[in-house]
């Protein structure tokens, strides 16, 4: 079988990274993957850093699509993944999330008739304003084999019309949902330990064996509002009051905050996905707007302050173990103090067991 895989924004190239090694470790005699990197994210340390430190295979093709409004980048990716579409015919393509990379590779290939298989399906935030919610929408649409990270993925899908009990072989018109578990899951348990051996980030920061507060901020919604901007950065100035805040800050944020420093505050470029781990595993809680950093202080059983009104990922919130504080300046010290002062215990398993590539993988190679 040949697969075509898109990636492009930062989080999808380390989502690849579980894919391509468990089709490496027990399916490299069968399946063949061509991989696609839009050029969405290209900075090195947004890109290449992850390629360098997980082991994912160079990409084939690189777009070099970059920066752009959304439709322009949106139409030149589509433009380019159709010819290569054309070029390679795979039997099928697997796309990631929810990015406008996602959304090209779903437009692209359901046109001509590759079958989509979308790995993080059905999740939904119910907020249409977000070009998230839109680009999962469509590419759910649009695809044959569906794969959702959690219940609530499934029954949001069941919900929108999903037939689940449609039998093979599957299409678009006759598309199949799997609950398979989190794709992000199998990465952070195979990297938790080899994160702590091989980078030294916290010992580079000076802050081994002492305290601190994890936080990333990277969404639109709050960059491009100055008045939630100010509000979530004035929360954690407040925060490093009385705990050290460590802020890896995402391009898009850093031209927004410019000028943007407290005494208390570490901000850093954007770390690599190692150093992302041993500062998740070492943190004592997390602040952010990132669907990836969300799950991951999950797995890792530390409590997250949400930095959004909603999330997809509602399992966690449901838990106790993440708390919905928008960009509200009180809402985030309130949680953050409460969480600080008692941290929660209870973190049951509801992303799967650490194997759903393997389980992707032979789904694909049996119902397509
Ligand atoms: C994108 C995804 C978002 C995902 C995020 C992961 C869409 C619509 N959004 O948001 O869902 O959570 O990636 O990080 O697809 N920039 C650089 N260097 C880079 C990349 C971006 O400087 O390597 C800057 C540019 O100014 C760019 C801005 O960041 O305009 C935003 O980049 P873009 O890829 O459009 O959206 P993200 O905010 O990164
Ligand atoms: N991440 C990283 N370095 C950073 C910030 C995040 O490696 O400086 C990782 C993080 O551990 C997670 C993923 O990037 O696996 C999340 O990506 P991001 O927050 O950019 O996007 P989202 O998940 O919200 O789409």
């Amino acid at each position: 079988m040949k697969i075509v895989t898109i990636i492009g924004a930062r989080p999808q190239i380390i989502k690849a990274a579980a894919l391509s090694r468990a089709i490496k470790d027990h399916y490299a005699d069968r399946i063949q993957e061509v991989i696609v990197h839009t050029g969405q994210h290209y900075d090195d340390n947004m890109s290449q850093v992850f390629f360098d430190e997980l082991g994912i295979p160079h990409p084939d093709y690189n777009l070099h699509v970059g920066s752009a409004s959304h439709g322009v980048q949106t139409a030149k990716m589509i433009e380019g993944i159709e010819q290569i579409l054309m070029d390679e015919k795979p039997d099928c393509m697997v796309l990631y999330g929810d990015t406008n990379s996602t959304l090209a590779g779903a437009v692209a290939a359901s046109k001509i008739h590759v079958p989509v298989v979308h790995i993080e399906a059905g999740l939904r935030s119910f907020n249409k304003s977000m070009p998230e919610e839109i680009n999962r929408i469509v590419c759910d649409h649009c695809s044959a084999l569906l794969f959702t990270p959690t219940r609530a993925g499934f029954e949001n899908l069941a919900r929108e019309g999903f037939s689940i009990d449609n039998v093979g072989p599957y299409d678009i018109d006759n598309p199949k949902v799997y609950h398979c578990g989190d794709i992000m899951y199998d990465n952070s348990l195979h990297f938790s330990s080899i994160a702590d051996q091989k980078v030294s980030l916290l010992k580079q920061l000076g802050l081994e064996g002492k305290p601190y507060v994890l936080a990333t901020l990277h969404r639109d919604s709050n960059t491009d509002s100055p008045e939630r901007l100010n509000a979530i950065l004035d929360a954690f100035k407040e925060l490093s009051k009385e705990i050290t805040v460590v802020l890896p800050m995402h391009p898009r944020t850093r031209k927004k905050a410019t000028g943007f420093h407290a005494d208390n505050i570490i901000v850093t470029e954007p770390v690599s996905f190692l150093e992302m781990i041993q500062m998740e595993k070492h943190a004592q809680l997390v602040l952010t707007d990132s669907g990836g950093v969300q799950k991951e202080s999950y797995f890792f059983k530390k409590p997250c302050v949400i930095l959004r009104p909603e999330t997809e990922w509602v399992e966690i919130v449901e838990t106790g173990a993440a708390t919905l504080a928008d960009a509200d300046k009180e809402k985030i010290l309130e949680a953050s103090h409460h969480y600080l002062q008692q941290p929660p215990i209870n973190f049951p398993e509801v992303f799967g067991d650490g194997h759903a590539a393997e389980f992707m993988l032979e789904k694909m190679l049996t119902s397509l």
